[in-house]
């Protein structure tokens, strides 16, 4: 039963993602699952509840407060699961985003923080430099502004709304990753990551300044 929902959802949200270029494309969503699931393992979390939320946490964008039954919601209505585990996948979702720098996002369960720290985690590195820079060109930004410097948004709705460089985006969002992490196996792969990324901005502003 379990494996046949799990199937039955691997294509629902393979379909359901298939030619998105807003940086949550099905191999993003891919690439979270099995990210949760290896920290899931280390961390004895449930890994029923966590791919399934891992698979769907992008289907509906839950930052902007959702009204009305979500197509999540519909989804999992329609596998038979008991409603007590379409309520544990739905929490588990609903705690996965991150709201800006300035916003705490609390995750309660242990599944919650699998597929948060994931969802994360897929944010840095050497992918999470090409999410970024790839969003910033669906939205017209350039690379780089040399004086608009790196400035931390507090407010959700300036995150939201500002229009900036992507390399600011760097600054506030993806360094501050790293001590977002919860879960002790997340910790140390941000950290691999985070390096990473320190090391391409030093090369980026060397090749910049000519120096
Ligand atoms: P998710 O919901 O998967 O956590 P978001 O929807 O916030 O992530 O963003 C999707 C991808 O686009 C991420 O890799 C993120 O870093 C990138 N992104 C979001 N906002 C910006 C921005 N202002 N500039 C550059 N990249 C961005
Ligand atoms: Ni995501």
């Amino acid at each position: 039963m379990k494996e046949e929902t799990l199937i039955n959802t691997r294509q629902f949200v393979m379909h359901f993602h298939a030619n998105d270029t807003s940086g949550h494309d099905w191999w993003h969503v891919n690439r979270v699952t099995q990210l949760a699931l290896q920290i899931a393992i280390k961390e004895k979390a449930d890994l029923f509840l966590v791919e399934m939320a891992a698979l769907l946490h992008d289907i509906d964008d839950w930052k902007l407060g959702n009204s009305g039954t979500s197509k999540t919601e519909l989804f999992l209505d329609s596998t038979g699961l008991p409603p007590s585990e379409v309520t544990d996948i739905l929490t588990i979702i609903s705690e996965v985003s991150f709201k800006g720098a300035g916003v705490d996002t609390p995750a309660n369960t242990i599944e919650s923080q699998c597929v948060q720290d994931a969802d994360r985690l897929d944010a840095i590195g050497a992918i999470g430099i090409a999410r970024a820079f790839t969003y910033g060109g669906s939205k017209n930004r350039s690379l780089y502004e040399p004086g608009v410097n790196p400035i931390l948004h507090g407010s959700f709705q300036e995150y939201q709304t500002n229009q900036s460089h992507t390399i600011n985006h760097f600054y506030e969002k993806l360094l501050l990753l790293k001590d977002r992490m919860t879960t002790p196996s997340a910790k140390a792969i941000a950290q691999e990551r985070h390096d990473f990324m320190e090391r391409y901005l030093d090369q980026f502003f060397r090749e910049w300044n000519l120096s």
